[in-house]
């Protein structure tokens, strides 16, 4: 089935689209400009994820820490969440959505748990996911922003503020050490043992996109490159220059476990700077 259209946010100089399935912001513009990346090829059906914007990875990220779980990163992004708040003032809107455990028992079973997810759309998009253990139990959940950003070209741009930092290269399955910034000369896809501010400087589109996070402990870093753009079918073969996904989580080793009555929030936010 066909997803209904998204909603459409309009502020002084932004504009947005969100889809109440997946909770997922799909676009992002400011001042006209992408900031968000969206595949032209993106498939629009229930069941399936859409591929840009921000989906939410959510209760396992990829195939999770087992490495066998089912659908790739979790039931959110492909779940109907409720519109429960919209909030207009002074240049800024607030989307406000739920997910629950009475709603969606499969997300997460055998657990009582609420989502909210807060989307601000203004001159900064800012984004804020909580999770809340209602039940008598404790449980373990990964959770990403998995946010597609719009570059000029890849191959140009530099990623600061993960110097020094350690990570899981995905792709060689090794254990590696930041030296300076990150830049994209391939496959690029590692999960960073640190989160907080990410910096991305585009000397194309002439723009610093500044990422802060709060909540998590993972920065991840992924740009399929040649070889895995052509193999996706929803990823256009020449689309894979103009993203790059900067996303905050906590993965692996740094799932979260929340007790009874416990909540915890992701934050992610970007803000525009030319240069
Ligand atoms: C990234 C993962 O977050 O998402 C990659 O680190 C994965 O391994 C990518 O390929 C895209 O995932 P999906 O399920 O949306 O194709």
């Amino acid at each position: 089935m066909t997803l209904d259209a998204p909603r459409e946010v309009r502020t002084g100089r932004s504009v947005a689209k969100v889809y109440d399935y997946g909770a997922h912001v799909w676009s992002w513009t400011l001042d006209s400009e992408p900031v968000l990346w969206t595949s032209e090829r993106s498939v629009f059906e229930h069941g399936k994820a859409l591929r840009g914007g921000v989906p939410i990875c959510w209760p396992w990220f990829g195939p999770g820490r087992s490495g066998n779980l089912t659908p790739a990163h979790g039931l959110a992004r492909i779940s109907d969440w409720t519109l429960t708040g919209l909030d207009e003032s002074s240049g800024t809107t607030v989307l406000r959505y739920t997910l629950t455990a009475a709603a969606s028992p499969e997300v997460l079973s055998g657990a009582d748990w609420t989502v909210t997810y807060e989307v601000s759309i203004g001159d900064d998009l800012e984004l804020a996911l909580t999770v809340a253990n209602q039940g008598e139990t404790d449980f373990s959940y990964e959770l990403a922003l998995h946010a597609y950003l719009t570059v000029g070209d890849v191959r140009q741009v530099a990623i600061g503020g993960l110097d020094g930092a350690t990570y899981l290269d995905k792709v060689t399955r090794q254990r590696e050490s930041q030296t300076g910034d990150v830049t994209i000369t391939a496959e690029t896809d590692r999960v960073y043992d640190r989160a907080g501010e990410v910096v991305v400087t585009d000397p194309v589109l002439g723009r610093r996109l500044r990422i802060r996070t709060e909540g998590a402990a993972n920065t991840v870093v992924w740009n399929p490159w040649v070889a895995k753009a052509g193999a996706m079918p929803d990823f256009g073969d020449d689309e894979w220059p103009g993203m790059l996904c900067v996303e905050a989580g906590n993965v692996l080793d740094q799932a979260v476990t929340l007790a009874p009555g416990e909540a915890a929030t992701l934050r992610y936010g970007v803000a525009v700077e030319l240069t």
